[in-house]
């Protein structure tokens, strides 16, 4: 690679930043080399990959909130059909910029759309993820129903949570006299945000895990395993 074609392809990230992926470019370049969480999203990444397919020839896939693409160049690499659904104009340019760098703009759809557009949508892919979004949403149990219809096999859900991690198997009914229970340790709780959290006024919600499970059963899927902090496999029941 010569001196000047190092030189545009720095410039080119740098006039796309900031980034919140770190990708690691076929050329061997950083997108995020200084991240402030470390080598992001590739330390997540190391801890779910194992529970996803090796081969996911022949697999459709929907990566909710792709941001730079991360998850929907590994799902791509791994022979999925992926869709990467993203709201954000800056991040998708990243994304579309990005899969041209790996030679992957054929193999991959990214779309401008939030979650809110599979509501009632009827399309559906094997493999969802729906990572690092559900708390950034103002009616996250409307997108959480629509996710899980959108998910044919597989769904990785992925949120911020509030610490601790107990759980008790909600009752069937609850007396109206009863209350005092939904104070009790490991009730489903999810914590509303009226202002900022970590300087984002968009983080709206933080679930505690027994919450998180909660709506996702309730939302018609099984949780199948909690492989990392803060991340779940889940089915669909049906
Ligand atoms: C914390 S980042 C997570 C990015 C990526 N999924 C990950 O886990 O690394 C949140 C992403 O969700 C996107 N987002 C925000 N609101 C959304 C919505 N209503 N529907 C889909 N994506 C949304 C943001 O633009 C951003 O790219």
């Amino acid at each position: 690679m010569t001196l000047q074609s190092d030189a545009t392809h720095d410039a080119e990230i740098a006039g796309l930043g900031p980034w919140f992926h770190n990708l690691h470019l076929p050329d061997g370049r950083q997108t995020a080399p200084d991240h402030p969480l470390g080598d992001f999203p590739s330390f997540k990444w190391r801890k779910i990959a194992p529970h996803v397919p090796d081969d996911l020839s022949g697999w459709t896939a929907l990566d909710i909130g792709c941001n730079a693409g991360f998850y929907t160049f590994e799902l791509a690499r791994r022979g999925a059909r992926v869709t990467g659904l993203e709201p954000d104009a800056h991040y998708l340019a990243q994304a579309r910029w990005a899969a041209a760098r790996y030679g992957v703009q054929d193999d991959v759809e990214l779309r401008r759309g939030t979650v809110y557009d599979l509501v009632d949508a009827h399309e559906r892919w094997d493999l969802v993820l729906f990572m690092g979004v559900l708390y950034h949403l103002r009616h996250p149990l409307l997108a959480l129903d629509a996710v899980a219809a959108a998910t044919r096999r597989l769904l990785v859900l992925q949120t911020l949570t509030m610490p601790g991690d107990a759980r008790v198997d909600p009752p069937r009914d609850l007396d109206i006299d009863e209350r005092d229970r939904l104070l009790g340790r490991g009730w489903p709780v999810m914590a509303f945000i009226e202002h900022k959290l970590a300087d984002d006024e968009t983080n709206w919600w933080a679930p505690n895990v027994a919450c998180v499970e909660a709506m996702a059963r309730s939302a018609g899927l099984r949780v199948d395993a909690h492989p990392a902090h803060e991340t779940w496999l889940c089915s669909p029941c049906g």
